[in-house]
């Protein structure tokens, strides 16, 4: 009897003690501790340390987490060189994902599959991936990558490689948000994705490298980069609602809304609303702010009986338009802090695993003639 199931919806292929989702009533929790109290007052490397360890850590913990993350910081040998081989049109998350696949290259034991070694692979490319990115985007600017500053927090070490300025305490913490709030979701595609991967034992390189390519796809985390897209087509606040209205019109997706899990506001959109907002206000971009606002309400007066409404990516976009980052960095940020996520995932996976295969129902034809070429 066939139990097939379109996009393995409502399947519960895994269990993790990560985060907890409860899509109808909007909530999400990293092992038990609601976002909205992590996103006040947390940081991105407290947050990672819960994931991975599930529960918070002291303060002599936590600072000894911090160190190991920044003595990470910095690219491998020739790394640095790498990056600047690529071409300077490619898109980052292309970048991205091929530069994490190099980072196996420049391990010496890259297929080491226990527990304590994918932690310290995970450790090591949570903490210099910022650094691929920073170094891509200033070789497209034609400029010399930064030294990544083991002085810095993760937020304001990214943020000082790619600007060559340190952040403000208000931009670090608002991109800190940003990281608390991406880090984790359940088995979400990409997730998934690494879980697969890190299942037939193949490398944890392979597994994040797999995962990023997921995340990049528009219904997924490429969302952030669509809503941007959508928000610099619309001229101006009046013009939003016949905007989306023309969308609705043509049955096309309005990117950052929807989800397969919550039929509620995402609690993440929640929280970084209130973050876009203060930010749009403090960098003079309340204009990008009120568009993203109206669009909200035609959908919730259009939608919210479907149970669409705004996801993490919504108001991302104007969140990291507002700290100042280009477009096509959007998915990026997101690959940043997912990376916790997805290594948290790949532990969870190695330390009881079984390989992924589930079956295909064919629909295909029984006792098919084989017709000779010449015959066809
Ligand atoms: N705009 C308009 N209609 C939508 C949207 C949307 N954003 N999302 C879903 N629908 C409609 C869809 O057309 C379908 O309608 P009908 O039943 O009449 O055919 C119905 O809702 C169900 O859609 P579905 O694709 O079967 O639902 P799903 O659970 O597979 O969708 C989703 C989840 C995220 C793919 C979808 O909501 C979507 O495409 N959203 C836009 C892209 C987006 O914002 N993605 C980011 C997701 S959250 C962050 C992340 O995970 O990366």
């Amino acid at each position: 009897m066939s139990s097939y199931v379109k996009g393995l919806e409502g399947i519960v292929a895994a269990q993790t003690k990560m985060s907890y989702i409860d899509g109808a009533a909007g909530k999400l929790e990293y092992v038990g501790i609601p976002i909205g109290d992590l996103a006040s007052n947390s940081t991105f490397e407290e947050t990672v340390f819960l994931l991975w360890n599930s529960r918070l850590p002291t303060k002599a913990e936590l600072e000894a987490f911090t160190k190991d993350l920044r003595a990470s910081y910095a690219l491998p040998k020739g790394m640095a060189e790498r990056v600047k081989t690529v071409p300077t049109t490619a898109e980052p998350m292309h970048m991205l994902r091929t530069m994490v696949s190099a980072l196996a290259m420049h391990d010496a034991d890259p297929n080491a599959n226990s527990v304590e070694a994918a932690r310290a692979k995970s450790l090591k490319v949570l903490g210099c991936a910022p650094a691929i990115v920073a170094a891509y985007d200033r070789s497209r600017r034609g400029l010399d990558a930064i030294a990544p500053d083991a002085s810095l927090g993760f937020s304001a070490n990214f943020l000082y490689m790619l600007n060559g300025e340190k952040p403000t305490e208000a931009m670090t913490r608002a991109f800190d948000i940003c990281m608390i709030t991406h880090a984790d979701h359940g088995l979400n595609n990409s997730t998934f994705a690494a879980r697969v991967v890190i299942s037939t034992l193949s490398d944890v390189y392979s597994a994040l490298t797999a995962a990023i390519g997921s995340l990049r796809g528009p219904l997924h985390g490429g969302a952030n980069e669509g809503v941007m897209k959508m928000l610099n087509e619309i001229p101006s606040v009046d013009k939003a609602e016949a905007y989306v209205m023309d969308m609705i019109a043509r049955k096309e997706r309005i990117m950052g809304f929807g989800h397969r899990v919550y039929k509620a506001k995402d609690p993440r959109a929640a929280e970084l609303m209130t973050l876009a907002k203060q930010l749009a206000e403090d960098t003079g971009n309340m204009d990008l702010y009120t568009k993203s606002h109206k669009i909200e309400q035609v959908m919730e007066r259009e939608y919210a009986a479907k149970g669409i409404y705004p996801n993490v990516d919504f108001y991302s976009a104007t969140t990291y338009h507002c700290i100042g980052l280009k477009l096509d960095l959007f998915t990026p940020m997101f690959a940043l802090s997912r990376i916790a996520g997805w290594s948290g995932h790949i532990i969870e996976q190695l330390a009881d695993n079984r390989l992924f295969r589930p079956g295909a129902e064919y629909t295909g034809p029984h006792d098919a003639p084989y017709t000779p070429i010449d015959k066809r």
